[in-house]
């Protein structure tokens, strides 16, 4: 396959290392970028439907671009209602002639043979996923693809031991799964949500995100090389009018969604008196709590990873902060010298700490509630660091003297903007770190496995981390309490929204 012409521009523009610039704001590095030459891209992509490209109904196709250039990577299809039709059909028939008939033993093959190539083109879908979605290449290599070849290792287990994940029950399968996945872990969630829907015997219908698709297609490339029966799983590309039609097409019998919270309540309700089944994974506030015994430089560490990992486009983003008062001083000191040194730049330099925001909208969201803290009070703390002058870029920020009123405390901000409150005690704290619309998860510091326990308990959360923050194994299951949706995806737990008894 030829490749873009583009990528080569990208390539030649981040050696030059002058726009995009790997400086913070107490050492400099020099540039060490990724290399691109190996990577494979079309110009154009079509819908992946019955193991094979094809053009969209419409001949619409929309650009994908890279949020750190802005420029264009690749056009893609528009799937419009019919081209939704046909995928759906394509998995309502792979579903009743091959998959739900195939020995479960033959099903888990095909899952590893998935993982396996995923691990083999490694490289190739980092880099694809840094360019399509700005995330750092550190990430996209040590954390997404990994993750995600991980997923399909793991659900490729289950797939011939369904009867001891129920016991004494005979799970089923549902049938054909259109699912829904968001911009902020494009393969990842792909991942997590293919994998557990083909172990246990269903056919897929799967829309990424129209601001990052490519790692997607590539995924169709691979499920191709790997001769799944076609249909199996269908991958079609488009916005939010495309994802409607999936969801209230009569033949999809199940929708698993990650995104904002606003369209998983329109899900919901277009789902109303169905019988299809759903799972939502919607959005976080989450509370990262410093107890005064906590270990203050992890905690630190721990805090920085919480809320700017991935720009914080992370849906369990440390991003509301808890500060014992006898160590506030001592914790915010240590925190605006840990932000000094990190690197916001081009997110395919490996230095690089915080890579470019996913969308000139997204950006433009973060920009709204930077203003709105000002005005509701909150004093505002950034560092100087340089941003490249091109592309969708923010500097870390944190929010101090903020209140529990506060919009920017109360809702989701999906960037590295961190707001900070104290506590003195600990019923203080699990009252205020509770008072939000969402679930997802929480942080815990401190020294005492007793408080720990405590807090886990108490936090009304899915996920509650101690003395560390964002890690994710497939082994373990994750999903929100509240507004944060429910059902679970990942671990034993993430079978169930995939079959019935
Ligand atoms: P979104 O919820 O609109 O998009 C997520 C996915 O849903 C995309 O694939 C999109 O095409 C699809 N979609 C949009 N409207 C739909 C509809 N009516 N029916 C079916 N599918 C539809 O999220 P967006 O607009 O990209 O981001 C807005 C905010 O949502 C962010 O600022 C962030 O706060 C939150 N968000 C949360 C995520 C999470 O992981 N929980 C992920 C992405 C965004
Ligand atoms: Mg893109």
């Amino acid at each position: 396959m030829a490749k873009t012409t583009q990528i080569k521009k990208d390539i030649e523009k981040s050696n030059g290392a002058v726009k995009i610039t790997t400086k913070s704001t107490q050492w400099n590095y020099s540039p060490s970028l990724e290399s691109t030459d190996h990577i494979q891209l079309a110009k154009r992509y079509d819908l992946f439907i019955n193991n094979q490209f094809v053009k969209p109904n419409s001949n619409k196709y929309f650009d994908t671009i890279n949020p750190a250039t802005e420029e264009k990577i690749a056009e893609i299809a528009e799937a419009d209602e019919k081209d939704v039709d046909k995928a759906v059909q394509s998995a309502k028939t792979a579903y009743e002639k091959y998959w739900k008939k195939l020995h479960p033993r033959e099903r888990g093959k095909y899952i590893y043979r998935i993982a396996r190539m995923i691990q083999e083109r490694s490289r190739e879908l980092a880099v694809i996923e840094t360019i399509d979605g700005g995330k750092p290449i550190r990430e996209s290599r040590d954390i997404d693809i990994p993750l995600a070849a991980n997923h399909f290792f793991y659900y490729a287990g289950w797939a011939d031991k369904l009867q001891f994940a129920f016991l004494n029950r005979t799970p089923e399968p549902i049938g054909v799964a259109g699912q829904i996945i968001p911009w902020n872990f494009p393969l990842l969630m792909a991942a997590w949500k293919i994998a557990p829907a083909l172990a246990c015997g269903n056919t897929v219908v799967l829309k990424p995100a129209e601001t990052t698709p490519l790692t997607a297609l590539k995924l169709a490339e691979i499920i191709r090389d790997c001769d799944l029966p076609p249909g199996v799983v269908n991958i079609i590309t488009g916005a939010g009018k495309t994802g409607a039609a999936l969801v209230k097409h009569p033949n999809v019998n199940k929708i698993a969604f990650t995104g904002s919270t606003e369209v998983g309540k329109i899900i919901q309700k277009a789902i109303a008196g169905t019988n299809k089944k759903l799972t939502l994974e919607l959005g976080g506030k989450s509370a990262n709590i410093i107890f005064d015994d906590a270990p203050i430089n992890e905690a630190v560490e721990g805090i920085i990873n919480g809320i700017f990992f991935n720009q914080g486009h992370v849906c369990c983003a440390g991003s509301r902060l808890f500060i014992q008062e006898s160590v506030y001083d001592e914790v915010i000191r240590k925190l605006k010298h840990r932000m000094k040194s990190l690197i916001v730049g081009n997110p395919l330099d490996k230095n690089t700490d915080i890579g470019a925001i996913n969308s000139k909208q997204q950006l433009e969201k973060i920009h709204y509630y930077l203003d709105l803290g000002v005005k509701e009070g909150a004093s505002i703390y950034q560092t100087d660091c340089a941003l490249p002058s091109k592309g969708y870029f923010c500097a870390p920020t944190l929010f101090l003297e903020t209140s529990q009123s506060h919009r920017i405390v109360q809702e989701e901000i999906f960037g590295p903007v961190l707001t900070i409150q104290t506590f003195r005690t600990v019923e203080e704290v699990i009252e205020k770190a509770n008072n939000t619309p969402y679930g997802l998860a929480a942080g815990v510091w401190t020294d005492k496995g007793s408080k720990i326990f405590n807090m886990t308990s108490k936090m009304r959360s899915g996920v509650v981390w101690a003395n560390t923050y964002n890690k994710f194994d497939a082994t373990s299951p994750f999903g929100g309490y509240k507004e944060s949706g429910f059902g679970r995806e990942g671990g034993l737990h993430g079978l169930l929204p995939y079959v019935k008894f």
